[in-house]
């Protein structure tokens, strides 16, 4: 069998030990193969060792170290706009909740959004996955919410659907018409009621629901109902959970059987415990933390407690402006208290997991997609302390070398 590609070369091959979920303590078992070659056929890996056999194409990868590309679980693309004012108001006392409770915040990207014609939205946000696959990434989230009212969030959905097929990153698609409570309708609960009333439409797009469930968004006994019809309707579900107040959010992940918790950040260590003993993932974002000078959502005590964790960006124009896996992981060893090991395979393979393709993304093994991250370092260690330097030589995309 003659191959499509082999990258030659390769100071490490790093992978997690198996794919997502993959719990505590085996998060910081990695797979590190030394100096080896990666064989490419069909646009999934078909060789991984220290021989050469022969190959239409040959990508020079000499001293480099080859991670799973990235896969971002969390984005909140496509979106429009800036909303740096903000990121200066709130060093000046205002607090996230008051901007958005005064109009802003969130209901600012809704206004910008709306105005946007689709056109506008793609050519935006294809510019942001330009930038994202130069950082290594090859699988991203992305979600409604900026529309909060029929046209525009199912714009935004096709939006997402467009910008899959118009590049080379996976573009995955989660429905969140919940993210706030527009103040044109009676209350929260005839708000609710109007999501359901086009969740056909929606599902032509995805089967992921997810919700913004925080004191004073959508409480836990708001949001049980809708996320309970949901479920019904076939929905996965996901949620931003304890983001800012311990608000039972993450408890309400567990009773309900979410594919994830999002946030955590100020969880307390029942609601975190709860979590780690169920088959909830924790996703952690903790540039949102940074972004918004707040606390780090404890990691280290979810992989204690035997826990599923993922991470991802968040990256948005509001709370967190940051989609670069190499920040996010500094923050993520360095505050969150993961190791490098865990931090790898919580934005590979437990990321995977999150999105439901942990079959075909987040290892580097045969059969599985050649999704791959070129990393110039001395070794796979050295990803948090790298925190800014320019290491990404290559994203390679289902065999193709798609930035670097
Ligand atoms: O995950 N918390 C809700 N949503 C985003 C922020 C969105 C925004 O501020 O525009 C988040 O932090
Ligand atoms: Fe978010």
């Amino acid at each position: 069998m003659e191959l499509d590609a082999l990258i030659v070369g390769l100071k490490e091959i790093v992978s997690p030990i198996h794919k997502g979920p993959v719990r505590g303590k085996e998060m910081g078992m990695l797979r590190v193969i030394k100096r080896a070659n990666i064989g490419i056929k069909d646009g999934k890996i078909a060789y991984i060792g220290t021989e050469k056999p022969p190959a239409l194409r040959k990508i020079q990868a000499k001293g480099l170290i080859a991670l799973p590309g990235f896969v971002d679980c969390h984005t909140h693309i496509p979106f429009i706009g800036n909303r740096s004012s903000e990121f200066l108001m709130r060093l000046e006392g205002k607090s996230y909740m008051e901007i958005m409770e005064n109009g802003g915040g969130i209901f600012s990207t809704v206004e910008a959004v709306r105005k946007a014609s689709e056109t506008e939205l793609f050519q935006y946000n294809m510019k942001n996955l330009v930038e994202m696959a130069h950082c290594g990434i090859t699988t991203v989230e992305g979600k409604s919410g900026y529309g909060l009212d029929e046209k525009s969030e199912l714009k935004q959905l096709r939006v997402l659907n467009r910008l899959n097929k118009s590049q080379p990153i996976d573009v995955i698609s989660t429905f969140l018409g919940a993210h706030a409570f527009p103040h044109n309708y009676r209350d929260k609960r005839e708000y609710l009621e109007y999501l359901l009333g086009f969740t056909d439409k929606v599902k032509e797009y995805t089967d992921t629901a997810d919700i913004f469930c925080e004191k004073g968004v959508f409480e836990p006994d708001e949001s049980r109902r809708f996320l309970k019809e949901l479920v019904k309707q076939g929905f996965r579900i996901r949620m931003h959970a304890d983001e800012l107040v311990n608000s039972g959010g993450g408890k309400l992940a567990v009773e309900l059987g979410a594919v994830s918790a999002d946030h955590l950040i100020a969880a307390d260590e029942v609601t975190l415990e709860t979590i780690a003993n169920s088959d909830v993932t924790a996703v952690l974002m903790p540039g949102t933390s940074f972004f918004l000078k707040e606390k780090y959502a404890r990691g280290d005590f979810l992989v204690e407690h035997n826990g599923i964790v993922a991470l991802g960006s968040d990256f948005n124009p509001g709370s967190c402006n940051i989609y670069n896996p190499q920040i996010v992981i500094h923050l993520a060893v360095s505050r969150n208290g993961l190791s490098v090991e865990e931090a790898i395979t919580a934005y590979t393979a437990n990321s995977a997991h999150v999105l439901s393709m942990a079959d075909s993304k987040g290892l580097l093994e045969i059969g599985y997609d050649a999704d791959i991250a070129l990393l110039d370092m001395d070794s796979y260690i050295d990803l948090p302390y790298m925190f800014s330097r320019k290491i990404v030589t290559a994203t390679i995309k289902k065999g193709r070398v798609i930035a670097g």
